[in-house]
């Protein structure tokens, strides 16, 4: 399949069907998926969490939405470890880091037949206490994965998206 045909495929799924286990093959190539991304001066500062025991998923339920997923990525950077900018003070490369091996995984999952949601709304002091972070560890986003509980659709913010002429100009 061509790639932009996959990526429009793929939209956030919020409704999963917590009975049906992702397959230790697939969640194997999704993690793969994130370990080959690049990263700034390929320092690979990302560190993952699986939860996918029923305690964790019921701890990281309490988070966020998790929707029901079997399986969620916790995508962290290592502090220790992250590119720091040199000519910007305070400036490091981890949020752009975890994001890149997040949408890595997020796209190998689809490739998969994987459904998933990204998700941001939680307070990382609260999902750095419950899974007992060191301080070093900066949680960046929680990749949900999973498949549907029966039929299932993306909602209606899939679809608005704004045309190029809105977000792209030349200079
Ligand atoms: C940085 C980021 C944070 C997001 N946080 C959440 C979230 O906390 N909860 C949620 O349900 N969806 C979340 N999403 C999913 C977006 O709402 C979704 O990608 C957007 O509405 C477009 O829909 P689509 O993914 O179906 O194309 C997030 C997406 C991104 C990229």
């Amino acid at each position: 399949m061509e790639f932009l045909d996959l990526a429009k495929r793929r939209f956030s799924e919020r409704n999963f069907d917590k009975t049906r286990p992702v397959e230790e093959e697939k969640l194997a190539k999704i993690l793969e998926a994130g370990r080959i991304a690049p990263t700034a001066c390929n320092y690979q500062p990302q560190k993952i969490y699986v939860i996918k025991s029923e305690d964790s998923l019921w701890k990281a339920a309490k988070l966020t939405h998790t929707y029901n997923a079997p399986v969620v990525l916790l995508v962290c950077y290592d502090m220790n470890i992250v590119w720091k900018n040199v000519r910007e003070d305070g400036y490091n490369s981890g949020e752009q880091d975890a994001s890149i091996v997040a949408s890595s995984m997020m796209f190998e999952a689809e490739d998969l037949g994987v459904h998933s949601v990204w998700l941001r709304g939680f307070s990382s002091k609260l999902v750095a206490e419950t899974f007992e972070l060191p301080e070093n560890i900066k949680p960046v986003m929680i990749l949900a994965l999973g498949y549907p509980n029966g039929e299932t659709k993306p909602s209606p913010m899939h679809s608005t998206k704004k045309e190029l002429s809105e977000t792209v100009e030349e200079r």
